[in-house]
């Protein structure tokens, strides 16, 4: 996967750069998902091999253009970022019960949960081993970055017990997925030696736009659908993880007597309950609420991207706000 598969339309010469930067990426992870033991090299060469967007290490790049884009340890930052990334999804799919993942059956629906788990643990040694490359800031940031993800993880499958659930749904994607979004923007402005006015403001976008992102990607897994995203489409409402369309309808006073019956009974594993919920939440004034929302986080990455230098760079990171408030993949 590239750069310009995600359809961006950026200045050619960042997207040369950024592309040039992402191939010596790939070429690095391929080698950094290697294992000795067959088993374990399959397993875990298995989610890299089948694509993914690699947006965390496009957001590497981004922010290395904000110093020497070319300095070597971008490569490294973008791998210690991605390893993370992929780890987390071994473990993610195994929470989540999901059988499809970038296209490809998940680890746990090929090898069973017990590898799943392995293997992503396997990996997160290897993103801690790359940082380590990088010096001890680098291994505080993702070891700090790691423990908000797993507490956002935590809340989000312990519920939000007394507080307000949609703030605690923000708050659990802000733990679970902007911080590694923030984490990656923030390596490539820190390793590319940005000023650090720079890397704190690239931090601020990552970490809007990492709000953004999964917000985007909660909707899609209630309106995409086939297996465009490479997932199950559904598979929030099969596990009963509540996303903010259904919080959404849950809390509006107009919301369809038959879908708040619907929603209100907690994980809907029954196929036409599942497949009735799913179409009436499509058409629903939750779910086009839920797309102003992602706007308005999508809006809010822009103008954090105001500190920085105008220029093709910044234009760059302008345009994957629009990407990701109106991704259909
Ligand atoms: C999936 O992330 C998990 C979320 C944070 C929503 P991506 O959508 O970046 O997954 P890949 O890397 O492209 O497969
Ligand atoms: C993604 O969680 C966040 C992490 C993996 C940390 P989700 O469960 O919402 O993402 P998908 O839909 O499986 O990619
Ligand atoms: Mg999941
Ligand atoms: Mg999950």
């Amino acid at each position: 996967m590239t750069l310009s598969s995600l359809g961006l339309d950026i200045d050619p010469a960042i997207d040369a750069r950024v592309s040039a930067t992402l191939a010596a990426v790939e070429d690095a992870l391929r080698d950094n998902v290697a294992s000795a033991d067959p088993l374990v090299a399959e397993a875990a060469r298995h989610l890299a091999d089948a694509g993914g967007k690699r947006i965390r290490p496009i957001l590497v790049a981004f922010g290395a253009q904000f110093g020497d884009p070319d300095a070597p340890e971008i490569i490294a930052a973008a791998n210690v970022v991605e390893l993370t990334h992929l780890a987390t999804l071994y473990h993610d799919d195994v929470m989540d019960e999901a059988l499809v993942r970038r296209g490809a059956p998940s680890a746990n629906a090929r090898w069973g949960n017990s590898v799943a788990i392995l293997v992503g643990d396997y990996l997160f040694a290897r993103a801690a081993d790359i940082a380590a490359s990088l010096g001890p800031e680098a291994v505080h940031l993702q070891a700090r970055t790691f423990a908000r993800l797993v507490h956002g993880q935590i809340a989000e499958t312990v519920g939000p017990r007394d507080s307000d659930p949609i703030e605690h749904y923000l708050h659990v994607i802000a733990e679970k997925t902007a911080s590694l979004f923030a984490t990656s923007a923030r390596f490539g402005g820190m390793f590319s030696g940005a000023p650090a006015e720079y890397v704190d403001a690239l931090a601020g976008y990552g970490e809007t736009i990492g709000v953004a992102f999964q917000l985007s990607d909660d909707l899609l897994d209630i309106a995409s659908e086939s297996v465009q995203s490479g997932k199950t489409p559904g598979t929030d409402l099969r596990e009963g993880v509540p996303t903010l369309p259904v919080l959404y309808a849950l809390a509006g006073d107009d919301t369809d007597a038959r879908l708040r019956e619907l929603l209100s009974a907690g994980p809907i594993t029954d196929d036409a309950l599942h497949a009735e919920a799913l179409g009436l939440l499509r058409e629903s004034a939750a779910m086009k609420k839920a797309r102003e929302t992602v706007r308005s986080y999508a809006e809010e990455a822009r103008a954090r991207l105001a500190p920085l230098p105008d220029g093709s760079a910044k234009q760059a990171m302008a345009a994957l706000c629009d990407f990701i408030a109106d991704r259909t993949s």
